[in-house]
């Protein structure tokens, strides 16, 4: 007999389990003025009308539903559990999911005000756990049974695995002759901090003001007197690094916490990033965010900093928690003195944007450093480097890029290391070499960052006069007319590549090269069946340019 009505518990309901969630709803909901059979033990029988709701240890809950005779609205109170268990039954189900620990002896006052999650397997059933709950003074939030388990997960970490650092923390103070009553202020404004501004505001210490030295001293007393909780420490650690990488991020504009703002150089126009020109010099500034277990991100560069470079430094500042930025101008990779005297240098420049965009070292060798007498060894890629640049800059060219590149790789030893895609066959090169060669590093390209007329960016770009400058728009009039042509459909890449030399005639600019390329092994294509780019190389006046466009077969070109 299934005697609830459509408002679910107006005929009261059953309540079975005696725990102390059974204890506490059946008080809520019987001071609502609800008839409540109950809390029943296992298996009492229900002799109330109305809904029977399950208080029941997760692995009971199964049992406890086919025990209720005839199907009619079963519900749970279970937090992690689906409404399977009881649709397997044959019931009508619904769940009511106090979000609040009920500590033992706490009465119904406990649940007051509390979030629940509720469920239903029908709208009837939603509306008995809706009401329910809101009888029991609980605020309802719907949460579907696919999101169940992450729901409840987050609900463990924010109580239970709180309460077990907590516990840590006592322990290592302990050792210190210090009791829980010390600590439990600072949880309390913590936690209520948090709650009020969220992670990225109410973070503040040592790790949100890039203090490793501090964080390496407390890791060794971790580590000395309480050695179980080092790995919970290193863990925690590296992952509030990256909640203070987006908290820099953030600041000053939205207001980052005041001890961060106050022991850090960022905001300051004039502030330059810390600089190393050794090896050794880089290796110990590193032991200290190594030991904190910060992920160390790269961003090599040639200096003459712009835009381009910005980019790659923010994607770093924002995915890392320690960014070393190279700056060194690689002889080898030029294959004209001229092209090499001519390069832009201007270190002073370079580090004050570098300490601008929250860049934590400057790595700035000399040649002698990077080049010791003696050097004998260089990385050849064959694959991607033999054609277009690898070709018209030759051979040395990429066997220069990779091979400094493997250098500051190992020199610096990064988690995640940072290239355009401007120079997108480069990138190619040192994917490959690095896959090739087993270097333990993540490599991750960033977008061409370009002009408001489309020009990317390019150090050489100092170099145009005027008239050059707007001669140098055929590059991305050339791309942007191949592009177009393949997002109308066109998948014969000769076909491209002539849309894209008429476009370039105009500005009487003849590119060295014009070609469509795997986007990974930069062999040419003949038909754009696959991720492809389409690569220029042109001479403006003395500059030499170089750009791409991807084009992307499963979709427009991008
Ligand atoms: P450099 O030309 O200084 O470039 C450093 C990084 O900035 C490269 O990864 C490059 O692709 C990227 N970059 C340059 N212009 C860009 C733009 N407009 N948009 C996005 N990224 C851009 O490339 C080198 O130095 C060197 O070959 C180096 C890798 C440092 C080895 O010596």
């Amino acid at each position: 007999m299934n005697t609830t009505s459509d408002e679910g518990c107006s005929a009261g309901c059953a309540i079975v389990g005696a725990g102390r969630v059974g204890t506490a709803l059946a008080g809520a909901l019987r001071a609502a003025g609800l008839e409540v059979g109950g809390p029943l033990r296992r298996g009492e029988p229900i002799t109330a009308d109305g809904p029977v709701i399950l208080c029941v240890p997760d692995g009971q809950i199964a049992e406890a539903a086919r025990a209720v005779p005839t199907p009619r609205l079963v519900g749970h109170t279970s937090g992690a559990t689906t409404l399977d268990v009881l649709l397997a039954a044959g019931h009508e189900a619904f769940s009511v999911h106090p979000l609040m620990t009920v500590p033992h002896g706490a009465g119904a006052h406990q649940l007051a005000g509390a979030p629940a999650a509720v469920a239903g397997s029908t709208p009837r059933a939603l509306r008995t756990a809706r009401a329910l709950a809101e009888a029991a003074g609980l605020r309802a939030i719907e949460i579907a049974d696919a999101d169940r388990a992450a729901y409840h997960a987050a609900a463990s970490i924010a109580a239970n695995l709180l309460v077990t650092l907590e516990d840590g923390a006592e322990r290592l103070l302990a050792t210190a002759g210090a009791g829980r009553d010390v600590l439990a202020p600072l949880v309390r404004a913590a936690v209520e901090s948090w709650a009020e501004l969220g992670g990225e505001r109410a973070l503040t210490g040592p790790i949100a003001r890039g203090d490793h030295e501090t964080v390496a001293r407390q890791r060794a007393a971790v580590q000395a007197r309480t050695p179980e909780l080092l790995d919970v420490f290193d863990a925690l650690v590296a992952a509030t690094e990256r909640l203070a990488s987006r908290q820099r991020l953030q600041a000053p504009e939205n207001g980052g916490p005041a001890d961060v703002l106050a022991s850090t150089s960022e905001g300051s126009a004039d502030a330059r990033a810390r600089i190393v020109r050794t090896v050794a010099e880089l290796r110990e500034v590193l032991a200290g965010p190594r030991r904190t277990g910060a992920l160390v991100g790269l961003v090599p560069t040639m200096g003459a900093l712009h835009d381009g470079h910005a980019a790659l430094l923010r994607r770093a500042r924002a995915e890392c928690g320690y960014v070393v930025m190279s700056l060194f101008v690689n002889p080898t990779q030029f294959n004209e003195a001229s092209d090499l005297a001519a390069y832009p240098r201007d270190e002073a420049a370079d580090a004050a944007i570098a300490a601008a965009e929250g860049v934590d070292l400057v790595f700035a060798p000399a040649p002698e450093e990077v080049y010791p007498d003696g050097f004998a060894t260089t990385v050849k890629v064959a694959g991607p480097a033999l054609g277009l640049e690898g070709e018209h800059r030759g051979a040395g060219h990429f066997e220069g890029v990779a091979t400094v590149v493997l250098k500051l790789l190992n020199m610096v030893r990064p988690d995640v290391a940072y290239f355009g895609q401007k120079d997108g066959q480069q990138l190619a090169v040192i994917r490959r070499m690095v896959r090739d060669l087993d270097v333990p590093v993540r490599i991750e390209p960033v977008a061409t960052v370009r002009e408001p007329d489309g020009l990317a960016l390019s150090s050489r770009n100092v170099r145009l006069g005027p008239a050059e400058r707007r001669r140098a728009l055929a590059l991305q009039a050339g791309l942007q007319a191949g592009a177009a042509s393949f997002a109308d459909g066109q998948r014969a890449a000769d076909r491209v590549v002539a849309a894209a030399r008429a476009a370039m005639t105009p500005y009487d600019v003849d590119p060295e090269y014009l070609a469509v390329v795997d986007a990974d092994t930069f062999t040419p294509l003949d038909e754009i069946d696959r991720r492809a780019l389409i690569a220029v190389a042109a001479r403006v006046g003395d500059v030499r340019l170089i750009d791409n466009q991807p084009l992307n077969p499963n979709g427009s070109a991008r």
